[in-house]
């Protein structure tokens, strides 16, 4: 019995000064207190006599040790908050991270902007679905199955008659079909087409706008689009109408903007016309009134649609579309409002 208490002595003895942590001296206090109620268990074979004298033994040797246990559990404590004050330590004359603050896209800035000019006219937002049936993208805008104009547009079919939407005049319909007259909105949102070069990515952005009333007429297209013209570009940037086909608009035009860089003289980005065209557009076709169960002898209505990213290029003078969509940021923080 006295060896086995000497041994145990021994053994903690060592153990308790090779802790580090406070941790590993609460593990080693539970195994010593095990270990010492075995051998106490043990009183039970000595003879009578002897058993007043070991307990002694036994409640000294307890004691001593927990002495040393907390004796060392001072040692420890300070030795971890030494670490963790090492660990922790900051060096103040260290330069600050530094955060940079980020922009808006350029596209997002030009479809704010749109929407701001367009509202202060009256304009109401409406977002239509990127995924969209063949009756709202082409039928229902006057160009059934086998008209040559859906060859204008390459589209990516997703199922038979489930397309993602070529234009958003997708959105001209579902307005129609659930707004009645007097409608005056703007619908920007993604397009997509099969069509990839320096001017044409197979994503991008549209902004439609559609107002429907009684006597309408291209006048009221015309003075809207000088407003906008005026707005976006400089203010003496001039705006003309050259005739051109749409299915869901008659008449239809193609809208040119006198040349933002040499102010219509003529040169490089004008291809020396002095004009660039910017947007399609027209008077809403009277078939596509009637789809939409709106009385084409009572209201007349126009409707337009640019190209976001087109405006953005023109705008901030990006002659590839590709660099709107790479995500550098080198390129991306020269655009703030
Ligand atoms: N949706 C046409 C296009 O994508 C543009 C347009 C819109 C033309 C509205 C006329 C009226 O090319």
């Amino acid at each position: 019995m006295k060896e086995k208490i000497e041994a145990l002595k021994a053994k903690i003895d060592s153990a308790i000064q090779e802790t580090e942590t406070g941790r590993a001296l609460y593990e080693l206090k539970l195994k010593f207190q095990a270990e010492l109620k075995s051998i106490m268990s043990g009183m039970r074979d000595l003879p009578k006599e002897e058993r007043p004298v070991f307990g002694k033994v036994i409640n000294e040797f307890k004691e001593g040790m927990e002495q040393k246990f907390e004796e060392r559990a001072v040692v420890v404590r300070q030795k971890e908050l030494q670490k963790k004050y090492e660990e922790e330590k900051i060096d103040v004359t260290m330069p600050g991270r530094k955060y940079e603050a980020g922009a808006l896209h350029p596209v997002t800035l030009v479809k704010n902007q749109l929407i701001d000019i367009f509202a202060g006219m009256g304009f109401k937002v409406f977002e239509g679905p990127e995924i969209e049936t063949d009756y709202y993208n082409f039928t229902a805008l006057n160009t059934p199955e086998d008209h040559p104009a859906r060859d204008m547009q390459d589209t990516f079919y997703l199922a038979d008659k489930l397309l993602l939407r070529t234009q958003t005049s997708a959105g001209q319909i579902r307005v129609m079909e659930t707004e009645k007259p007097p409608i005056k909105i703007l619908s920007p949102g993604r397009v997509f087409r099969s069509d990839d070069d320096a001017t044409h990515s197979p994503m991008f952005h549209q902004m439609e706008g559609l107002v429907v009333d009684k006597g309408i007429t291209l006048c009221d297209l015309q003075g809207m689009l000088a407003e906008f013209a005026k707005k976006m570009f400089a203010s003496s940037t001039k705006v003309r109408l050259r005739p051109s086909y749409f299915p869901f608009t008659e008449p239809s035009v193609e809208v040119d903007l006198s040349c933002s860089e040499c102010g219509g003289k003529g040169c490089r980005l004008c291809k020396g016309t002095g004009w660039i065209e910017v947007l399609g557009a027209g008077m809403v076709n009277r078939r596509v009134l009637e789809n939409c169960g709106v009385d084409p002898d009572v209201y007349t209505g126009f409707a337009f649609g640019m190209g976001i990213e087109r405006i953005a290029m023109l705008k901030y003078g990006i002659n590839n579309i590709k660099a709107l969509f790479e995500n550098d940021t080198r390129f991306l923080k020269q655009f703030r409002d």
